[in-house]
């Protein structure tokens, strides 16, 4: 026979953190989806070569140990969770998300994926977004089983999320090879549409799953990152391809937000420009404290910006001087001034309000 207490207990701990029996509120729950900018290590537990398992990641990390996060240190989502009081959230594929844990949400980003189900293929075994929905299904079934089911649907419902999708579905599908399928299925507005148009998909399926507050990013400065710069650019400028596509993307980006939220009658989802606040750093980099913005810190050939980030690569002594720490991602300092947009930023950066303002607003917080 089954030993009730175990399950009382666990009952009862939920009810505690939920703050229901003594009347302290908890700190909301964290969903995080996306790809490598927002990965915390999912991908560490999958046959891919999109991983970032191995030293110097991490660095600069607490544990100074890599952890799966394209960093040097603590990555945008960690950030978030700082800002929101809250402990980091795990890996959804972690085997110590379990029990309490689950309480503080979770993530499911898998670096390498997009928009779409054909990007990111050469990564082959990594979490797509239908599959991080499907997870996101198992995780509510597995924190209903903790807390019950109401009190599992009011966690989500009251929950910030964090979606961060497009970069990869130019990087590593559009552009990834002249004439690629893609680029010669769609001219560049096109296939921008397209996106938009899936990822407004995506945003309602998350919709119908309880999220009521989500942070929406759209690319970064995908055409100035050092891999481009070493790839793509004569004299170390932006690639103008890159530049074109970040520039039709994300402001359709914003009007789709927009759109859906007039649609569903509140201001659930929330455009969060990560490309203008990547532009502060990238173009005026010692304003920031940065001796460069071309140069990754972790990497090798023109500008660091070729291959991966090893231990053989070179390896910069002070990564707080660095706007990007390997080829494609901005070290721990530049994702701070992101961070710092996305909880203070103007409605230039964020639309229609910024992280605080809805920390304030949300009674729950
Ligand atoms: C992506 O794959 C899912 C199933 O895995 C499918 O339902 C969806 O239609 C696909 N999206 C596109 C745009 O093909
Ligand atoms: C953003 O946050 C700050 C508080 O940190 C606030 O003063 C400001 O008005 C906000 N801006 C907008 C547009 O919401």
């Amino acid at each position: 026979m089954e030993d009730p207490l175990p399950v009382l207990f666990a009952s009862l701990l939920g009810l505690l953190a939920l703050g229901s029996l003594n009347g302290q509120v908890e700190a909301r729950a964290f969903f995080v989806f996306g790809d490598s900018l927002v990965d915390s290590g999912n991908n560490n537990y999958l046959a891919t070569s999109a991983r970032a398992d191995l030293p110097p990641y991490g660095i600069d990390y607490p544990s100074h140990r890599p952890t799966g996060r394209f960093s040097n240190g603590l990555n945008i989502p960690d950030l978030i969770s700082e800002s929101l009081g809250e402990e980091t959230t795990l890996p959804y594929l972690s085997p110590q998300l379990n029990g309490e844990r689950l309480l503080v949400g979770a993530n499911f980003a898998s670096a390498g994926i997009g928009i779409l189900n054909d990007t990111g293929i050469q990564f082959v075994n990594i979490i797509r977004m239908p599959n991080q929905l499907l997870f996101f299904v198992q995780y509510q079934e597995r924190l209903a089983a903790l807390i019950g089911a109401d009190a599992a649907q009011q966690r989500v419902n009251q929950a910030l999320v964090l979606i961060t999708l497009g970069g990869n579905d130019f990087v590593n599908n559009y552009y990834l090879v002249p004439f690629s399928a893609r680029s010669r299925q769609y001219s560049l507005p096109d296939y921008v549409r397209f996106l938009i148009s899936e990822y407004r998909k995506i945003l309602m399926r998350l919709y119908e799953l309880g999220v009521r507050r989500a942070l929406v990013t759209g690319t970064g400065p995908m055409g100035c990152v050092p891999a481009e710069l070493a790839l793509r650019s004569r004299n170390g400028e932006c690639d103008p391809d890159l530049t074109r596509a970040a520039e039709l993307f994300n402001p359709q980006l914003e009007q789709m937000v927009s759109g859906l939220n007039s649609d569903l009658g509140a201001d659930i989802f929330i455009a969060a420009n990560i490309r203008l606040s990547s532009f502060d750093f990238v173009y005026n980099p010692g304003a920031y404290g940065f001796v460069t913005s071309k140069i990754a810190c972790c990497g090798q050939g023109p500008y660091n910006g070729l291959g991966l980030c090893t231990v053989l690569s070179n390896l910069c002594p002070d990564r707080t001087l660095y706007a990007f720490w390997d080829p494609f991602h901005p070290s721990e300092k530049a994702n701070r001034i992101i961070v710092n947009n996305i909880l203070r930023g103007s409605t230039d950066y964020m639309k229609p309000m910024n992280l605080s303002t809805i920390l304030a607003m949300d009674p729950w917080t």
